[in-house]
């Protein structure tokens, strides 16, 4: 026998991991387990078994959460948390220091427990789940020592409440504690129903490092305890999950005034060009696909194949796919584990069995007898409107297609509700790095596919959700920005007598694509001054002149792609021919609101101009050194369309503060003026017109904040919906916010302080970090 011929024989042997240590501790904690609420274990209750899916055996019973436990575990997070944050951030880094060695210390009992838990094959809970869990309570030790210096604005939102998957249990857990700790807040946290070990395990690491009671609590139970925390007492909802829940939430919580991130599933392209490397590509679909059995929310689930190689890629993916091992998750000899649960496993088959398109593939290797097994999958020859190229599976299922040119392959793969990641590959750099930026992702991997690291923040965009978790950018969800806040009160408009002071018509039009347009409904609003003297007439924007307004932004799409350098010429040219015309601009900020700050507005106006102006060049991107061979370049790209209601209170300023920072970051905007006090957003057109602002980059509307409210937010081409009306809006716009999953910003019952420079945070919201992972280095 040749020793070709003995290593083509060969089979590997099992290497399983014992699970000795995990079992004795399950029995350590009587395979009971109630909640962690300030800082002890309740006495076990009612509840649910926790199974291993890939034998069926009950590991533990779990409590279910009721109402008084969530209550509870709020109100020891809301007492914990002043305290927590008054220890200052090295002072609560020395307790993720602490955290993250307990983690180093335990690592294998924690990824033989999650292994048992979940189904994962041990080999990705040892070397990727629970170091990366590690390193994220690392990196967020130094979040905190730094905070104070590096971030001296912020500080701590107070509770969170935080509701996790059953995909990577631990690992979740730590995207969203190490954060929130080290920013200061306690948190109420849910693991999934399936999968909720590791987090009670986590907790017991917590007494071990003496963190204060109450700063993490734990409560475990199904979608239910789930919706609990949603409606509790806390600041702000953390979510990763299925985009239907993310939806639900996002409803739930509208108006609330509770931050809220959500982190939803994807359907990522897995884009291969014709000079790849095809080795290594098969190799990283295999990790793309299969890892953690495709269980994975930025799973390169869309295989997009050029044509020329297409028909060979297939021929050696199937090969490969034949020398999968698929079995017990603790047998480190195992590719692919089990699914979490039976239901799961459900959802998996029907979706696949309810397929009639394009042809399937799965290998004919040994499956494992009984327990959670779904093979691995391919269905190739599909096309976009396909069902199963749109929807998530969620499984171990790759489905594919062809393209033909790289513009082809950017449509292809932007051809998607989602938009959390998309994998390239290709041997030339100039292909790689013309297309990343074409993809609608909030991560791009080239030449690599699934990694991760703390520094590089991961999230979408699009249904994919909002909000990051990691990097400086991951902090601003766990923080808010220091100052007093005054309550938002209604500014309504003055009334009069209709008399006019000249007998021209002076109605205003909108402002839409570049040019004064009557509006839709031929309605027009009177505007009178404190003493009831008439002032002009303004259009009254209907849900048609929305629409117009959001197409004409949608079209002006090239603004995004213009320089920085270019974008800081424009703004600075309209600040100067604002200041060119100071004095008409005051007297009509004084006349419609009958107080003498219009000079002080106009000047401010002037400045936000010059300084949109000056960062539009400057506010930079970062490069992270991932600890992986390779860079993660984290470039701020703007968010898109942007509907906004601008402050009532102050007329210019409060329209030129939005406007300037969105464009200046390659934004386009649809503004609704100050309802009382319009004149001053349609004198400004004047202005636009005259600063070399290309159509359709900037679009403003009057009339009623009520009115254009919910057509704005629910629009599907509109990409953030922000609101500093003085009519609080925010549940409204909130809820309708739900159908795309924009963006939102509202400002609740708080009003803005608008002689204060916010410039900085509408920079921030002007713009999305999309991580691009460049190989590089040895
Ligand atoms: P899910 O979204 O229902 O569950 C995620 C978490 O949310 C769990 O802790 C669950 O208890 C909780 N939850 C459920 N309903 C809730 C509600 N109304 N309010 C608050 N919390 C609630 O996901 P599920 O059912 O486990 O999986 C269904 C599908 O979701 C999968 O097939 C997959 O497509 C997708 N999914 C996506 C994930 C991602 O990371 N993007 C993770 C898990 C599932």
């Amino acid at each position: 026998m040749s020793i070709k011929e003995i290593f083509e024989t060969m089979d590997y042997g099992p290497a399983p991991e014992s699970v000795v240590e995990a079992l004795a501790w399950l029995v350590d904690q009587g395979d009971r387990f109630g909640h962690f609420i300030d800082g002890a274990f309740t006495p076990p209750a009612d509840g649910f078994e926790s199974r291993n899916p890939a034998t069926g055996e009950v590991l533990a019973t779990l409590t279910q959460a009721t109402q008084s436990d969530v209550d509870s575990a709020v109100i020891a997070a809301r007492k914990a948390q002043p305290k927590w944050e008054a220890l200052g951030g090295p002072g609560r880094a020395k307790y993720l220091y602490a955290l993250a060695r307990l983690l180093q210390k335990h690592s294998r009992l924690f990824a033989v427990l999650e292994s048992l838990d979940n189904g994962k094959p041990i080999r990705e809970a040892r070397d990727i789940d629970i170091p990366l869990a590690q390193r994220h309570f690392y990196y967020h030790a130094g979040m905190a020592q730094l905070m104070e210096a590096e971030l001296p604005d912020v500080q701590a939102l107070g509770v969170c409440g935080q509701i996790i998957p059953w995909n990577f249990p631990l690992l979740m857990l730590s995207w969203k504690i190490a954060p929130a700790l080290a920013m200061g807040n306690t948190v109420v946290l849910k693991p999934a129903e399936y999968t909720s070990l590791t987090a009670l395990l986590f907790a017991d690491i917590c007494k071990q490092a003496g963190l204060p009671a109450g700063v993490v609590n734990i409560v475990t139970g199904d979608g239910a305890v789930g919706e609990m925390i949603v409606a509790a007492e806390v600041d702000k909802i953390a979510f990763t999950g299925s985009t239907s829940v993310g939806r639900r939430i996002r409803e739930a919580t509208a108006g609330s005034g509770k931050g809220l991130t959500l982190e939803l599933g994807g359907k990522s392209p897995y884009i291969v060009f014709d000079d790849a490397d095809i080795d290594s590509a098969i190799e990283g679909l295999v990790d793309a696909i299969w890892f953690n059995q495709g269980q994975v929310c930025c799973a390169g689930s869309r295989l997009l194949v050029q044509e020329g190689v297409a028909e060979a890629f297939h021929a050696k993916l199937r090969i490969r796919m034949d020398k999968l091992r698929i079995g017990n998750p603790l047998d480190k000899c195992i590719d692919v584990g089990a699914i979490v649960d039976p239901v799961q496993l459900d959802t998996i088959s029907a979706l696949v069995a309810a397929n009639t398109a394009g042809e399937m593939y799965q290998p004919q290797i040994k499956m494992p007898e009984g327990g959670c097994f779904y093979p691995p999958t391919l269905i190739e020859g599909l096309t976009t409107s396909d069902t199963l190229m749109q929807e998530e599976i969620f499984g171990p299922v790759l489905v594919s297609s062809t393209f033909r040119t790289p513009g082809e392959a950017v449509e292809i793969a932007n051809n998607t509700r989602y938009g959390l990641a998309a994998t390239l590959w290709s041997e030339n750099i100039n292909l790689a790095l013309d297309i990343a930026p074409k993809l609608v992702a909030g991560v791009v991997w080239i030449n690599g596919t699934n990694m991760f690291d703390a520094a590089a923040g991961f999230g979408g965009v699009r249904e994919s959700g909002f909000g990051r978790e990691g990097g400086w950018e991951g902090l601003s969800a766990y923080t808010r920005p220091k100052g007093k806040t005054k309550p938002l009160t209604l500014i309504k408009p003055f009334k009069g007598d209709g008399a006019p002071a000249d007998p021209l018509d002076r109605t205003a039009k909108m402002y839409i694509g570049g040019k004064q347009t009557r509006p839709d409904s031929g309605y027009s609003q009177a505007v009178y001054g404190k003493s009831g003297s008439l002032l002009g007439h303004v259009g009254l924007a209907n849900r048609k002149d929305v629409r117009n307004a959001v197409e004409a932004a949608a079209g002006a799409k090239a603004w995004g792609k213009t320089t920085g350098h270019l974008r800081a010429q424009i703004l600075y040219y309209i600040g100067e021919n604002l200041s060119a015309r100071a004095d008409e601009f005051a007297n009509r900020v004084n006349s419609m609101t009958g107080a003498k700050g219009g000079k002080a507005e106009v000047e401010a106006s002037v400045q936000r101009l010059f300084t949109a102006a000056a960062w539009a060049d400057k506010y930079d991107g970062q490069v992270h050194n991932v600890p992986i061979r390779g860079v993660a370049l984290a470039m701020k790209e703007p968010t898109g369309v942007i509907g906004a209601l601008c402050a009532d209170e102050a007329p210019l300023l409060g329209l030129v503060s939005v406007m300037a920072p969105a464009i200046a970051m390659g934004n386009r905007v649809v503004l609704t003026a100050s309802q009382p006090f319009p004149l001053a957003a349609t004198d400004f057109y004047q202005v636009l017109e005259t600063s070399d602002v290309p159509g359709g980059v900037v679009n403003i509307l009057t009339g009623s904040h009520t009115e254009v409210a919910k057509p704005l937010a629910a629009h599907l081409n509109v990409d953030a919906v922000w609101s500093f009306s003085s009519n609080n809006l925010s549940s409204t716009i909130e809820s309708a916010s739900a159908g795309n999953l924009k963006r939102t910003w509202v400002n609740n019952s708080q009003a803005v302080d608008w002689s204060l420079d916010h410039s900085k945070r509408f920079l921030q919201a002007a713009t999305e970090v999309k991580n691009i992972w460049v190989p590089y280095g040895e």
